[in-house]
C-alpha cells in the first residue's frame, strides 16, 4: 500500500520512500542523521509559482537564504530560477552555482562596504537598499569605481504578516527598510545622484504567510508610491514583492500560489511595472526531510514518554528558534496503538524538543523517523553547537539519489583551528 504523508515522501510496505527511493537504502550508505530532498517537488513548486503568475510579467529570483546547497541552486537555475543573496556569502555562492550576477538581487539589512563593493564591481542585478545610508555608500562606492549601481529601496509598510513574530518582518518595529512615509523623499533628495540609478521598490513583510491579504496590502501599497514616483519622473523598471509565501505544514489548508497571485496581480496591474517575486520556503520547504535515528527511549514516572534522536536543533533549529511544527512520521511504522511521545534532541537545553505530546506509534532504538517539510532553513541554519557534525544531504531525482553535500568530518571542524 502506498500512502503519501507529503509532497515528496510516501509511506509504503518496504518503509517511506522519496519518489520511489527507499530512505532506508539511502541510510544504509550515509548514516543518520541526513537531509532528503525530492528533486520533484522543487521542480514542481517553482513551476507552481510561475504558472500562478504566468499572465504577468515576472521573475522569480529564488530566495537562497531558504536553502542554499549548490545542488539545489543548479536544479533552480537550470528551470530558469535567478536568485535572490541576502548576504555577501550567498552572492558569492549564487556565482559558483552559475547564476550570472546580472541575475541576482542583493538584499540584506546590514550589508558591509566590502560586500557592497564586490557586488557593484560584478554588476550585481539590483541591489535592495535598506536605509538612506546604505543608498549613499552605494553611491559613493560606484561613483568611485566610475560605475552606475541599480537599485531599489526597501520600504517599511507597517503590515502584520501575520506569521511568527520572530519571521514578520514588515512591520514599523522592525529593523528592515525604511519607513513607507519617507521613501519619495529619500528617492527625490537623491535624483541624479552620481552612481545611483533607482530600478524599483522592493518590500518584504515577512516569511510564512498563510493567507493572501497581506501580501495583496504590500502590494498596493509598493503601487501608489510606484505612481506617486512615476508622477515625480523616476522611471521605475521593476516592483519586487520579496518572499513570504507560507508552505501548510500542519493539515490545515493555507494560500497557495493561486491564491497568492490572485490577490496582488490585479495590484500589480496599476502600475504595470514587472513584478520580480523572492520565494524560499515555498520552492523548497515541501521538498525535504531530515532523516534522524532514534537513540533512547524512556518513560518518566508521570507517564511522559521520551524519543531522543540522534539530531537535534544543531541540525534543525526551526522548533527551537520558532516553536515551529514539524511533522513526524516513522520510516518503518511499528503497529500498535499511538500514543503521545515527546520527541526531544540530544542537546542538554530544554529547547532542544521536536514534539511534544505528539500522538505516534510505537518507536524503539534504532527506528528511523522522518521529521518533514525541512527543506527550507533547516541544513541552511544548522551548526556545530555540541561539536555535531553537519549532517550530509542528499537529492533524489528520477529514481537515482547523489550526496550534494556529504557529512562534515572532525577533521574539517578542527581545520579553522591552531
Ligand atoms: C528579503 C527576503 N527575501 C526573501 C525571503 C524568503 O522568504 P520565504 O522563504 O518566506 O519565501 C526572505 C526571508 O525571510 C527575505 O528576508
Amino acid at each position: 500500500m502506498q500512502v503519501p504523508v507529503s509532497q515528496s515522501f510516501t509511506s509504503t510496505d518496504e518503509g517511506l520512500t522519496c519518489d520511489g527511493v527507499s530512505v532506508t537504502s539511502i541510510v544504509e550508505r550515509v548514516g543518520t542523521p541526513v537531509y532528503v530532498y525530492s528533486a520533484r517537488a522543487i521542480r514542481e513548486a517553482y513551476r507552481a509559482i510561475d504558472d500562478a503568475f504566468a499572465s504577468y510579467p515576472h521573475a522569480i529570483h529564488y530566495a537562497l537564504k531558504a536553502n542554499s546547497t549548490l545542488g539545489i541552486l543548479r536544479l533552480l537555475r537550470a528551470i530558469g530560477s535567478r536568485a535572490d543573496a541576502n548576504s555577501g556569502g550567498e552572492v558569492q555562492v549564487a556565482e559558483r552555482a552559475g547564476f550570472q550576477l546580472d541575475e541576482v538581487v542583493f538584499t540584506g539589512v546590514g550589508k558591509t562596504w566590502d560586500e557592497l563593493a564586490y557586488a557593484i564591481a560584478s554588476g550585481i542585478g539590483v541591489i535592495n537598499a535598506e536605509s538612506a545610508g546604505e543608498l549613499d555608500r552605494i553611491a559613493q562606492i560606484a561613483h568611485a569605481r566610475g560605475r552606475e549601481a541599480r537599485v531599489a529601496l526597501r520600504v517599511n509598510p507597517d503590515i502584520d504578516a501575520g506569521s511568527h513574530p520572530n519571521i514578520s518582518t514588515g512591520l514599523k518595529v522592525n529593523q528592515f527598510g525604511v519607513p513607507l512615509q519617507e521613501a519619495g523623499a529619500i528617492y527625490r533628495e537623491r535624483r541624479g545622484r552620481a552612481g545611483l540609478q533607482f530600478v524599483g521598490l522592493h518590500v518584504h513583510i515577512g516569511s510564512q504567510i498563510t493567507t493572501p491579504a497581506p501580501l495583496a496590502r504590500a502590494a498596493r501599497t509598493l503601487v501608489t508610491l510606484a505612481l506617486e514616483l512615476r508622477d515625480a519622473g523616476f522611471q521605475l523598471e521593476h516592483l519586487d514583492l520579496g518572499g513570504g509565501l507560507g508552505i501548510a505544514y500542519e493539515d490545515r489548508p493555507i494560500a497557495g500560489p493561486v491564491e497568492y497571485a490572485e490577490a496582488v496581480v490585479p495590484e500589480l496591474r496599476r502600475s504595470g511595472l514587472p513584478v520580480l517575486l523572492e520565494p524560499g520556503r515555498a520552492i523548497v520547504g515541501h521538498a525535504g526531510a531530515l532523516i534522524a535515528h532514534v537513540v533512547d527511549t524512556k518513560r518518566h514516572p508521570d507517564g511522559r514518554q521520551f524519543a531522543v534522536l540522534d539530531a537535534g536543533m544543531a541540525e534543525l533549529m526551526r522548533p527551537a528558534l520558532y516553536g515551529s511544527y514539524h511533522r513526524i512520521v516513522p520510516v518503518h511504522p511499528r503497529a500498535g496503538a499511538e500514543a503521545p511521545w515527546n520527541v526531544v534532541g540530544p542537546i542538554c537545553e530544554s529547547s532542544d524538543v521536536f514534539a511534544r505530546d505528539r500522538l505516534l506509534p510505537p518507536l524503539e532504538v534504532h527506528d528511523l523517523v522522518a521529521l518533514l517539510d525541512a527543506g527550507a532553513y533547516g541544513s541552511v541554519m544548522a551548526s556545530n553547537y555540541n561539536r555535531h557534525l553537519l549532517p550530509p544531504e542528499v537529492l533524489v531525482d528520477q529514481g537515482q539519489w547523489t550526496t550534494i553535500r556529504r557529512r562534515q568530518t572532525l577533521d574539517d571542524v578542527l581545520a579553522l583551528e591552531s
